[in-house]
């Protein structure tokens, strides 16, 4: 099937791994077939997964230029709905067996899954499911050549310590969107380190994991108080943020 499509979610859906690990999802969800939503459905592909399976699909887009090639690309599907709108502003008048929710960014800081869900959670069937299921979040001490927040994409860093998972969340809890954890490394080699790179893995459902891809989850570099460091050094780190409220919300500090 041909897509329309704008720029950043044509490089969405350029992301072979991204899309085949939500195909798949889909593809392996046993639960009742009712109603489906597909929140921030983009111009729409997951929603055209969902079709095959489901009763009916409500797919929800707040940004209109997106709505509108969703709108285009699922107009011979008579299952699909797509509605332009803030989630957080949306009442479902039904109950939902299954969303779906690909508004992922690393560790869910810059973009609204957490709130979200939080929001549509209410609507979810007491046996319903969401994909992702969850996510596990993991980091290492670098030293990296820039000195602010950015993606891992042509950036060079070097690692100094193994990496650590700090946290881990399943979706279908309620989950507190302000972040705050103190974390241990050990530096593995002397030198400064002034960085933290985190890794996000994606439960796609209880088989299924996928790592970070070019568009789902790049690894994120965070500047950190600059340190010297001797091999095996226990280096505590507090970081904080608020999912949802963007990498500006980041704050780290180094425990003596
Ligand atoms: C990472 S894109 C994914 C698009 C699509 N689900 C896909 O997998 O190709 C996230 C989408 O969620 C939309 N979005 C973000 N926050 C939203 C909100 N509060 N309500 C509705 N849509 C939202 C964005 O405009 C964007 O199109």
């Amino acid at each position: 099937m041909k897509f329309k499509t704008i720029k950043y979610h044509f490089d969405l859906l350029n992301d072979k791994d991204r899309l085949s690990a939500f195909f798949q999802a889909i593809k392996d969800y046993d639960g009742k077939t009712s109603l489906a939503c597909d929140l921030g459905c983009g111009s729409g592909i997951l929603s055209y997964f969902l079709s095959q399976y489901f009763d009916e699909i409500i797919s929800l887009e707040m940004d209109s230029s997106a709505y509108k090639c969703a709108r285009e690309n699922l107009a011979d599907f008579d299952n699909v709905k797509v509605v332009n709108c803030d989630v957080l502003d949306y009442e479902f008048d039904r109950e939902i067996d299954l969303i779906v929710c690909e508004m992922m960014d690393t560790a869910l800081i810059d973009e609204e899954e957490i709130p979200v869900l939080n929001h549509a959670r209410k609507f979810l069937k007491k046996d319903g499911t969401i994909i992702p299921k969850g996510i596990i979040n993991s980091c290492e001490l670098v030293n990296m050549e820039r000195d602010y927040v950015h993606w891992d994409e042509h950036a060079k860093y070097e690692v100094f310590s193994d990496a650590v998972i700090y946290s881990q969340f399943d979706l279908l809890d309620d989950i507190d969107s302000e972040f705050e954890s103190t974390i241990t490394l050990t530096s593995n080699k002397d030198g400064f380190v002034n960085g933290l790179k985190i890794t996000t893995f994606t439960l796609l459902n209880d088989d299924l994991v996928c790592g970070p891809t070019p568009m789902l989850n790049p690894p994120l570099l965070i500047p950190l108080e600059k340190q010297l460091v001797k091999s095996n050094d226990l280096i505590n780190v507090k970081l904080k943020y608020i999912m949802g409220n963007g990498i500006e919300s980041i704050q780290t500090d180094i425990l003596r």
